[in-house]
């Protein structure tokens, strides 16, 4: 990594094995709090707002991978990530000379600022800086500190590094100044603000929520538009999802030729209410463990080598591309387009609309698949995720599409794209039998961003 890397973080662990940076595994049952089951906010031993800090506060933010539903997030849709067990740790204490000391162990390098009123910075140093900004303003002020930054996550590999960053540093963070922790899904939408206003990548909710509520055992099916509103209903946030706030529409650039993708059966039904019912009362509304049982399959992530930066790629310019379908449909999100939509529109905003459109569609299929354990449903559902991401919303690059083919040709049942897209990580399916390629690394759903000292 360089000081200049716009967006993905990443650092070695330091000698500490990432299986023993897992905390105990969250009681069964979803969590009728903001906060994820096993979290301290939710056993209730925060020390409140402002309280005295912990001497030292160490926390750890897992990395994830979406299982599909990519690009849906900011277009307030579904998605199905899960956490990994691989992330991010962040040891913070008390600083000696009053100001914030970041130490990024794996690249010798540092930063220094004032807690109260960070400046803006470039590279990996905005992520902390934005942090602490954005806590201070929500009214979280934080006490300054010493921090160190460890971790095993590839940077810019689509295993969003960035979130898993974030949520270590918040974490830290709040229980050194002795802040009880804010409604998770709070928190999301901050450390989101922080990609946003900080980093300069329009990001969605979909990796911080991840990161925050990961599950072990489970994908987590993100319903972004039911999150918004249930936040609404609660007086937490104005406005529905995160489709609404957008940037203003950069010109679409020349379109490519289509190429046709073969379409999943049945459509998702808007308001046909969630698959299998509602997800555990009104305050997860939006965010559903589901039961991520794969036997002796396994699901391996493979590096195509390209990094990506999201903020310098054309992650911005999809985005604008979608406010723009919005403004020409006259809705307040994509979520509310309906199956002709894209007919409506010029290209190439009709790919992109047709995109989002039925990858909302696959997650209801993949949720289905998981569900009765059809996991050969599910790696067609990868292998139709990745056709549309490539043909119809144009994020792939030529060695993303040689790391695909390659993983098929060892027997994947299916494979695609993870993340933003312009390189990046390609997620595969084994069944039993197959063997994936060498620097295939098993990829497993683990717990949530925690505490695991104070
Ligand atoms: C990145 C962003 C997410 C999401 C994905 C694409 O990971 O951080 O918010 O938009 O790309 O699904």
């Amino acid at each position: 990594m360089t000081d200049g890397a716009a967006r993905g973080y990443s650092l070695p662990e330091a000698g500490r094995s990432e299986v023993a940076l897992d905390g105990p595994t969250p009681p069964p049952g979803g969590a009728p709090t903001g906060a994820p089951p096993g979290s301290r906010a939710r056993r209730g031993r925060s020390s409140g707002r402002g309280g005295r800090g912990a001497a030292t506060a160490v926390a750890f933010g897992p990395g994830r991978v979406n299982l599909v539903g990519e690009h849906t997030d900011y277009n307030d849709g579904l998605c199905l990530p899960f956490a990994i067990e691989l992330g991010v740790t962040v040891r913070a204490r008390q600083s000696p000379d009053g100001l914030m000391r970041v130490h990024a162990a794996d690249i010798g390098s540092h930063d220094v600022f004032p807690a109260a009123a960070p400046p803006r910075a470039e590279g990996w140093r905005s992520f902390a800086r934005g942090v602490v900004a954005l806590l201070t303003q929500a009214g979280y002020p934080i006490r300054p500190a010493r921090l160190v930054v460890t971790g095993r996550l590839p940077r810019g590999a689509g295993l969003s590094s960035s979130a898993a960053l974030e949520v270590a540093l918040a974490l830290a963070l709040l229980a050194h100044s002795g802040h009880r922790e804010p409604d998770r899904r709070e928190l999301a939408r901050l450390l989101s603000r922080v990609e946003n206003e900080w980093v300069g990548a329009r990001t969605g909710l979909l990796d911080q929520t991840a990161s925050l509520y990961g599950r072990p055992g489970h994908a987590l099916c993100l319903d972004i538009r039911a999150l918004g509103a249930a936040l609404a209903a609660e007086g937490r946030a104005a406005g529905a999802g995160q489709g609404t706030a957008d940037v203003p529409a950069a010109d679409p650039p020349p379109a490519p030729a289509a190429r046709a993708v073969p379409r999943p059966p049945g459509r998702w039904q808007v308001g046909a209410g969630w698959p299998g019912g509602a997800p555990g009362g009104p305050a997860t509304a939006g965010i559903e463990p589901v039961r991520l049982d794969l036997g002796r399959w396994r699901l391996v992530t493979v590096d195509s080598g390209v990094r990506h930066a999201i903020a310098a790629s054309g992650y911005n310019t999809r985005r604008a591309e979608c406010a723009r379908a919005r403004e020409l449909l006259g809705i307040g999100s994509l979520r509310e387009a309906d199956d002709e939509a894209p007919g409506r529109l010029p290209e190439p905003l009709a790919r992109r609309v047709r995109h989002v459109l039925d990858e909302n569609e696959r997650v209801r299929l993949a949720v289905a698949a998981l569900r009765t354990g059809d996991l050969l449903s599910l790696g067609r559902v990868l292998d139709a995720s990745h056709a549309s991401l490539r043909d119809l919303y144009e994020v792939s690059v030529p060695e993303v599409e040689e790391t695909v083919a390659r993983l098929r040709a060892a027997g994947a049942a299916g494979a695609r794209m993870v993340g933003g897209g312009f390189g990046g990580s390609v997620l595969a399916l084994f069944p039993p039998g197959r063997r994936p390629p060498a620097e295939a690394v098993r990829v497993l759903p683990g717990g949530p961003g925690r505490l695991l000292r104070r």
